[in-house]
């Protein structure tokens, strides 16, 4: 939903540095094995700058890097996937290879930061998501052909495949989509996506039996690595979101009711906790609403988090929507892209959406699952997080209990040394982010993600920051990082 007239940024009042050190913002808080020195976190965001095989280049070095200059409390590396499994440039931690790359990465987090950022990684899966694929080539090669479509072409069961699939490509398209199953006209129209209930499929029939032990192998190398905790992705479109879908229709045990939907994600907690010791932080990310029609909502949301609390997470994340069913059509050649519909909308709300606007916007949320939390470890933190990007919104939002912990990811992006800006009395230099989403655009493209408000420095603009790696992206046109701004 959109709606025409921009909302305005809401007014900033910036702290001096006292009342920041007086706030409740710049104070600790617990996070399962480690104390955060402030209740400042900047959630999971990919920046597309790996190599394509997924190792740490110095591009993503220096892009973490850059935002441990700002001294977020905690800081979450982008979603990074934990099969061998090609992802294009998008960090990887299936395979001990991996490790050296990523303590690198943990190694500059800690020297930039003063070591007072602590780090954690969001560790994903994903199922097969193919491209939209050319009319000719699905007909010829991607369909089965099955006596559905003989039928439909008016063909007896002697016809050959050549024949059918050549009579199919004559029909006009509405007759043609008539033709097909949902699934194939969802193949042909936005590319074939799995479901975790293709249980015909032996891969995903044995998805319980893999993931625990893949996402234990990740986390493990994790902490090889140095980080301080992982946070597993149950949000979005990925596999552990679809599994506690209310649309997961498994019917071996693990889909269908919240008991089913819930036990792979319980199960994953428990392999990856056995495998850290309780020494480490273990937590998630999740959506408080799926906002799809029969989506999960913030009922079944509440005690899904309910349940992590019992069986042990130590912080929970809260997101929303992000869903490829209401995805937009992607252009042939394209993959879909979970973040076009009213849905993704909602996961990264900009200033044109609708009432009451993106400012704070998924706050309930995060109180609701906070409350149910609460109930049964009060200890446990919940992180809030869209459209947030000022001191009095952040502080506000802990004092009335929407959150433990404030999290902003296009406003750090925007300006990754806000939090230190704020915490010392100069949050009038804060460079505010506008919410318009041309970051989000760039992912959509797969392109190495920068913000508009700093990509093209005119001169007079400060220096560019410490790097190692490439400072302007593969076409040229643009600087990777913010300038450098020096503090007091
Ligand atoms: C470029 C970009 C990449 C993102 N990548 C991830 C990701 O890897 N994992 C994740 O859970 N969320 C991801 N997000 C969502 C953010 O973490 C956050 O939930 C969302 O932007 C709303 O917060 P904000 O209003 O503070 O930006 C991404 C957002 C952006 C803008
Ligand atoms: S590109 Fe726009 S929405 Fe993204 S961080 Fe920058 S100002 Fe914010």
């Amino acid at each position: 939903m959109t709606r025409t007239e921009p909302y305005a940024l809401p007014r900033a009042i910036w702290p001096t540095a006292e009342e920041a050190g007086l706030s409740r913002l710049f104070s600790p808080v617990r996070v399962g094995a480690f104390t955060a020195r402030t209740r400042t976190w900047v959630p999971a965001m990919v920046p597309w700058r790996s190599t394509e095989e997924g190792d740490a280049t110095p591009e993503v070095i220096d892009w973490y890097g850059r935002f441990a200059d700002g001294r977020p409390g905690v800081l979450v590396v982008e979603a990074t996937g934990i099969r061998e499994v090609p992802s294009g440039p998008l960090l990887r931690i299936g395979h001990d290879r991996f490790v050296p790359g990523l303590s690198k990465l943990v190694q500059a987090v800690r020297e930039r930061s003063h070591g007072e950022t602590r780090l954690l990684i969001q560790l994903i899966d994903f199922l097969r998501i193919r491209r939209r694929p050319e009319k000719e080539t699905f007909l010829s090669r991607f369909l089965a052909v099955t006596d559905r479509h003989r039928s439909a072409v008016g063909l007896s069961g002697d016809a050959t495949e050549h024949d059918v699939r050549a009579a199919l490509a004559a029909l006009p398209h509405d007759a043609l989509l008539e033709s097909l199953t949902v699934r194939e006209a969802e193949a042909l129209e936005h590319g074939e996506r799995e479901r975790v209930w293709d249980t015909h499929l032996p891969h995903i029939q044995e998805l319980p039996e893999t993931l625990p032990g893949l996402f234990a192998d990740a986390a493990e190398r994790a902490i090889a690595a140095g980080f301080d905790g992982v946070e597993l992705h149950f949000a979005h479109a990925y596999t552990m979101a679809s599994f506690l879908s209310a649309r997961n229709v498994r019917d071996d045990g693990y889909g269908q009711t919240r008991e089913g939907r819930v036990r792979l994600a319980l199960e994953v907690l428990a392999a990856v906790r056995e495998r850290v010791g309780p020494g480490r932080t273990v937590g998630c990310r999740m959506l408080a609403d799926e906002v799809i029609e029969g989506g999960t909502g913030l009922d079944d949301a509440a005690w899904f988090a309910s349940e992590f609390t019992r069986a042990g997470m130590d912080f929970i994340s809260v997101s929303k929507g992000g869903k490829f069913e209401d995805a937009k059509q992607p252009k042939v050649g394209q993959a879909a892209y979970p973040y076009t519909g009213p849905s993704g909308h909602e996961c990264m709300p900009t200033v044109r959406i609708d009432a009451p606007g993106p400012f704070g916007r998924n706050l309930p949320l995060s109180r609701a699952i906070r409350n149910a939390v609460q109930k049964i470890n009060p200890i446990v933190p919940v992180v809030g997080c869209g459209g947030i990007g000022t001191f009095t919104q952040s502080e506000a939002a802990l004092v009335d209990g929407d959150c433990d912990i404030v999290a902003a990811a296009r406003q750090s992006l925007a300006d990754p040394d806000w939090w230190h800006k704020m915490a010392t009395g100069r949050g009038e230099e804060v460079r505010r982010c506008i919410y318009t989403n041309y970051c989000e655009g760039l992912d959509q493209k797969h392109k190495e993600v920068t913000c508009q408000l700093w990509d093209r420095p005119k001169g007079g603009e400060g220096t560019p920051p410490p790097h190692s790696g490439r400072l302007r992206s593969i076409d040229g046109k643009r600087q990777l990082l913010p300038n450098a701004w020096r503090p007091a």
